[in-house]
């Protein structure tokens, strides 16, 4: 965002909304890498204890969004309440983390333009989004080929890398402004 310093020259603030905030752009970039962090380690816990192809179709979950709506469902899944659970929250909290990586790629054009590291990281983050899900899809559909969990799990580390790397650089950014600009 800019607002005109004494000059009369636009001068970059780093908040979301404006001075008057206490959100920053490194706030919501890390929420979202702490979140992609969450749904990796979901990941991991549903191969571990071989729950990968708990939900066996995509995107539904035996037909159905939600699949504990349906007691018959689960019962009669052969597999435990907790490996489909497992699955299940694993793609939805991916899903939500989706929004959240669109929303921290918008708040970066918008609020960290002059941060070329911060804009191609968040925008790094965002273009991987679709080969992540179409991966996740894959992993199912191919029945957890070893190539296809392998990609999977390498994407993610990459988009967690991005999200890591726009949350410092915004946050150092930020820091070194305060400190040129006396904040
Ligand atoms: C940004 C979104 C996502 C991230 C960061 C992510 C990350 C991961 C990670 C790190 C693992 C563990 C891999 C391993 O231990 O080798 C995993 C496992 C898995 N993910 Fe995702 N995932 C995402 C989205 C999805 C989606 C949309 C699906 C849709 C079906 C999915 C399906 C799976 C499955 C089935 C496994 C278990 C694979 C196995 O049993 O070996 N993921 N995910």
């Amino acid at each position: 965002m800019s607002t005109p310093d004494a000059t009369g020259t636009a001068a970059r603030t780093t908040r979301l909304d404006g001075v008057r905030s206490a959100v920053s752009f490194h706030h919501l970039s890390g929420l979202t890498a702490a979140v992609t962090y969450v749904v990796m380690v979901l990941g991991a816990y549903t191969s571990a204890i071989g729950a990968g192809l708990s939900c066996p179709d995509w995107p539904t979950c035996y037909g159905t969004w939600v699949p504990f709506l349906h007691s018959g469902v689960v019962a009669d899944a052969p597999y435990t309440a907790v490996q489909i659970f497992a699955e299940w929250v694993h793609r939805g909290l991916a899903f939500a983390l989706g929004f959240l990586i669109l929303g921290t790629v918008i708040a970066a054009w918008r609020w960290q333009r002059d941060r070329r590291l911060v804009v191609g990281a968040a925008t790094l983050a965002v273009a991987l989004l679709p080969l992540q899900v179409y991966l996740g899809r894959l992993t199912v559909t191919e029945l957890l080929q070893p190539v296809v969990v392998t990609g999977h799990l390498s994407v993610a580390l990459l988009i967690l890398l991005a999200l890591s790397t726009a949350t410092v650089g915004s946050w150092f950014g930020e820091r070194t402004d305060a400190a040129v600009g006396g904040e």
